[in-house]
């Protein structure tokens, strides 16, 4: 499986269509490549117009908005922060860098993120915040988590690298703890590249961000430092791009929720495959579109069916490893059942908004070809 065979199917492609080349040439040639230039501030404009924030900033990717969130809030080596088991090795490496301790806490079941009761099993005295992530575009029940959070005078910061647009009882997510942070790579619903962005309510945050991002300079008083800082900086090449995304962002969801329907509409006979619905208070978005396999031998099943696709020029992506076997975040391994089944048997298939109808046609038949091989050889078994 190569991306040079005509007929391969990525994973998931940027839909650079509208006016990132015009934008991104009017950087080079008005010589605004660097952080200053109108695109940064424009973009970040349009950023809190479509989530209705008072502040947003941009970083140079979504490790960066999640680290700087962490330092505004003033992280200190040994303060502990929960994080979801099952999520990119980011949310942790963030909590890490500043000397902070993740704890792991299993996700749910149902959602495959954190919830509220399982939070609160592991607050210690020395818990200082969490990062509830918004997992495969599934929003987190934040309601409940802000209540805890509240009562237990945590500070929340939501990783929403793969969610941007999710909403949970019509709010979106970012918009419910402290800082919400997003991710710009490739691979997500908006990119720039490589970027990201946080957005705050608190305007005491915003300030400490926007000054720790550029070297924790002084704003009014060049090259005086007082605090050590970073650089977080988003280009004005990124920024362009990012602006002209966000202007056909209604679009790219539109594209992607398409392909989310024509899968489930494909895939819905398969017993041996879990599409779990969206729960009454969640507006998930489409960001991989990722289901589980069931059954005794549902591990052992997904990898089969993802050699058998790539085989067929489909490029298909196992979920995430849980933080828990991974060396830098050893813990116990009996305490995240549910994490360990998730990585085990998940699977996303290709997500691309631009994907056709015969395409979304032509994975769904490897697919169930693929199900039937392994169901054929003993490797499956139905519900
Ligand atoms: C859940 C999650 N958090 C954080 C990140 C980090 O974002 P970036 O790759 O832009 O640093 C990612 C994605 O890559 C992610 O999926």
């Amino acid at each position: 499986m190569t991306h040079a065979q005509p007929d391969f199917l990525p994973l998931m492609e940027p839909d650079l269509t509208g006016n990132e080349l015009e934008y991104v040439t009017d950087c080079i040639r008005s010589n605004w490549i660097s952080s200053k230039g109108p695109y940064v501030a424009r973009f970040e404009e349009a950023f809190c117009d479509y989530l209705s924030a008072p502040r947003a900033l941009t970083t140079s990717n979504g490790t960066t908005a999640l680290t700087l969130a962490l330092a505004a809030l003033d992280l200190k080596p040994g303060d502990e922060v929960i994080v979801p088991d099952l999520t990119f090795a980011a949310t942790a490496n963030a909590v890490m860098h500043h000397g902070g301790v993740p704890v792991l806490v299993d996700v749910s079941e149902t959602n495959w993120t954190l919830e509220a009761s399982r939070i609160e099993t592991a607050l210690t005295p020395r818990t200082r915040g969490v990062i509830p992530v918004h997992l495969y575009g599934r929003p987190c029940d934040m309601e409940p988590i802000m209540d805890l959070a509240r009562r237990e005078g945590m500070f929340v910061v939501e990783d929403c690298a793969e969610a941007l647009g999710a909403a949970c009882r019509g709010r979106p997510v970012g918009r419910f703890g402290d800082v919400g942070c997003f991710s710009f790579f490739a691979n997500k619903i908006l990119t720039t590249g490589e970027g990201g962005m946080v957005v705050t309510d608190r305007e005491d945050l915003a300030e400490k961000m926007a000054v720790l991002r550029d070297h924790g300079m002084d704003k009014s008083r060049r090259y005086w430092h007082e605090f050590m800082g970073y650089n977080f900086r988003m280009t004005s090449l990124q920024a362009a791009v990012g602006l002209a995304q966000m202007e056909r962002l209604d679009q790219i969801q539109a594209a992607r929720r398409r392909i989310h329907g024509l899968y489930v509409e494909a895939l819905a006979d398969l017993e041996r495959l879990e599409i779990p619905a969206a729960p009454p208070w969640a507006e998930p978005v489409c960001w991989l579109f990722s289901l589980r396999f069931r059954g005794p031998a549902a591990g052992p099943t997904r990898d089969r069916v993802m050699a058998s696709l790539a085989g067929a020029g489909i490029e298909t992506r196992p979920f995430f490893h849980p933080l828990h076997r991974m060396p830098p975040y050893a813990a116990p391994p009996d305490r995240f059942p549910v994490s360990a089944r998730l990585s085990d048997t998940g699977l996303s298939l290709p997500s691309g908004g631009r994907l056709s109808e015969a395409d979304v046609g032509r994975v769904a038949g490897a697919l169930k070809t693929a199900l039937d091989e392994a169901g054929e050889s003993g490797m499956a078994t139905t519900r």
